[in-house]
């Protein structure tokens, strides 16, 4: 059976303060559920993952995530944060290609590729975002668009590899809009992915990489979206940041 995962990115929001009380909120929802093998991922932003994972009282389900990292050793590379600086503080997993990021930051699949060489050298885990713009969806070019940013991206590596990847699908077309891709429009492109990854590295991979849908996924709409066959839970932006939603969206993986 495939892990279920649900991740909260909170991107550029919150404080310290406000950090720790959400992941400490969020934690009091987690003690008293019952879904005991659903990975529960939260990512807040740099300056807040030391304080978030050290000094909150976290119950030990909960994992802390960043939201991207450079893919070099160290050196003159203003701004950016490497993985050994991660790991030195516990951090394990991190959110790499996010569409904020390609968007906004010029994050290219090739940046992508040695960032997911780095990852793996370090025996890091990725969630690997990807997902086609909305006019790509409109013109028909969405599977294309797909398979290409996961050819770029993750293509170079073994199948062994994959056991450190984990696929978040995100249209970006619904993130932060509101408007969310129907629950079969989200398992028709999981179970193209996989059919994608099933020819290069075999049925075996293609079946065990758990994928996330992100974009829009609520309180309402998760466990309608998860209960697809192809789709294993969730990467959440702005209903992460409400302890009690992003709760629901958890037992949403029920
Ligand atoms: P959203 O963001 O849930 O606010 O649409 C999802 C994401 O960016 O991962």
């Amino acid at each position: 059976m495939r892990t279920k995962i649900v991740a909260g990115n909170w991107k550029m929001n919150l404080d310290v303060r406000a950090s720790q009380t959400l992941a400490q909120e969020i934690s009091m929802f987690v003690e008293k559920m019952e879904t005991p093998h659903t990975r529960v991922i939260i990512a807040p932003t740099y300056t807040n993952l030391y304080p978030v994972y050290h000094h909150t009282k976290l119950d030990h389900r909960i994992e802390v995530a960043a939201q991207n990292m450079h893919q070099a050793k160290n050196g003159a590379f203003t701004g950016e944060i490497s993985a050994e600086m991660l790991l030195s503080i516990g951090i394990k997993t991190v959110i790499l290609g996010h569409s904020e990021r390609r968007q906004y930051f010029n994050e290219t699949d090739e940046a992508l590729a040695a960032k997911m060489l780095t990852i793996l050298n370090n025996n890091m885990e990725a969630i690997f975002c990807f997902g086609e713009v909305l006019e790509d969806r409109k013109s028909g070019n969405h599977f294309k668009v797909v398979e290409s940013q996961l050819k770029n991206g993750l293509f170079h590596l073994s199948a062994n590899d994959w056991k450190s990847i984990v696929l978040a699908y995100e249209p970006v077309w619904a993130i932060g809009t509101g408007e969310t891709a129907s629950p079969e429009q989200a398992q028709e492109m999981h179970a193209f992915i996989r059919t994608v990854i099933s020819a290069q590295y075999g049925a075996e991979v293609a079946d065990s990489v758990s994928i996330l849908y992100g974009g829009s996924v609520k309180a309402s709409n998760a466990a309608e979206i998860f209960s697809q066959p192809d789709v294993d839970g969730g990467l959440i932006g702005g209903a992460a940041l409400v302890a009690e939603d992003f709760a629901k969206i958890i037992q949403g993986t029920l």
